[in-house]
């Protein structure tokens, strides 16, 4: 008696690892991940970093053995961190020539690996109260307009060294527009903007800040970053910087903005989209797999295979050296 079956049989397509690995929608490549790197010129900064087990800030004269390292996993870009051992109230450091940034990236472009290398652009790391812009003299608001010519400046003085790609991580509006004029003015017309369009006012940066040394002396970063309430508004980001010739757009922290993510890609389907995996995101696995809560590589694969499956073509994880591996067989 034939039986007319009454319900779906899915199990067909996962009988065997064979068939799962024909009909699998995603996959993980070490390309398409960017390894971040921090770099200082304080011996007394240089080492490990508490609250990112496994990440370390590096001395210039250290960074481009560790970026050789990293490429010889499958990695092909990564993106640089400034960890100034001075900082100024106007972070003006940041667009010195002769600064950690651009000698770090001078460093990894002589040392002869082909890489991707994105600066981040920021003054939270330079300035003296950690705040990401200029202070009006009474301290109580963040100068936008002010802070632009600077930004601009800065990511002049990256591309100069060799940069690749400038990442403006600021907030700051016009702040797109601003680094492609002045990338432009001087020549730089195929260094890239590797823009943080939506990046939320979010706790997952904790980690970071202790790494970078910008906690905010005093008040927070609401007046800049975005709600992470608000979705529709991280779409306006994200359109506002497209328009303003961001080459690629990214969206942090990445768990928490799935949702994000996944209306970008629909939105704008051709757009290169990041997801960046932030410290509170990698610190927060670390902690549960070192109390053996978690099985911390399948953990650690499986949430970046999600940012993947929402739509990112490329994230930038501070497991990205380790992940190359484990996907290439070698770890
Ligand atoms: C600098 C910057 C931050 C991050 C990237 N660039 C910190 C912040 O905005 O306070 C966060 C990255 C992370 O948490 O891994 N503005």
């Amino acid at each position: 008696m034939s039986v007319v079956s009454s319900f779906s049989r899915h199990r067909r397509l996962r009988i065997s690892p064979a068939i799962r690995s024909v009909l699998q929608e995603n996959r993980l490549h070490p390309a398409n991940l960017m390894a971040p790197f921090f770099v200082t010129d304080s011996e007394q900064l240089a080492g490990p970093i508490s609250s990112l087990p496994g990440v370390r800030r590096y001395l210039v004269s250290e960074l481009a053995d560790a970026v050789r390292i990293a490429a010889d996993t499958g990695i092909q870009s990564v993106i640089l961190f400034g960890v100034p051992g001075h900082k100024r109230p106007d972070g003006s450091g940041a667009s010195n020539e002769e600064g950690v940034v651009p000698r770090a990236i001078h460093e990894v472009r002589t040392s002869g690996t082909d890489v991707v290398i994105a600066a981040d652009v920021c003054l939270c790391q330079y300035t003296s109260h950690g705040h990401c812009g200029l202070l009006s003299s009474d301290g109580s608001e963040i100068l936008n307009d002010e802070t632009l010519e600077l930004i601009g400046r800065i990511s002049l003085t990256y591309a100069q060294a060799g940069a690749s790609l400038i990442a403006p991580s600021g907030m700051i509006d016009g702040t797109v527009s601003t680094i492609r004029q002045s990338l432009d003015a001087s020549g730089y017309k195929n260094t890239g903007i590797l823009a943080y369009s939506v990046k939320h006012a979010s706790a997952f940066y904790g980690p970071f800040r202790d790494a970078a040394r910008s906690t905010p002396a005093s008040g927070d970063r609401r007046s800049h970053q975005l709600d992470p309430a608000n979705a529709r508004e991280a779409m306006r980001e994200a359109e506002s910087d497209l328009a303003e010739g961001a080459d690629i757009i990214m969206v942090k922290p990445a768990l928490t903005n799935l949702d994000t993510l996944v209306r970008l890609r629909t939105a704008h389907p051709h757009a290169p989209l990041a997801a960046y995996e932030v410290s509170g995101e990698y610190a927060m696995l670390e902690a549960a797999a070192a109390q053996g809560w978690l099985d911390r590589k399948a953990a650690s694969l499986e949430a970046l295979m999600a940012m993947k499956r929402a739509g990112a073509d490329m994230i930038i994880s501070y497991r990205a050296v380790e992940v190359a591996r484990w996907l290439s067989g070698t770890g």
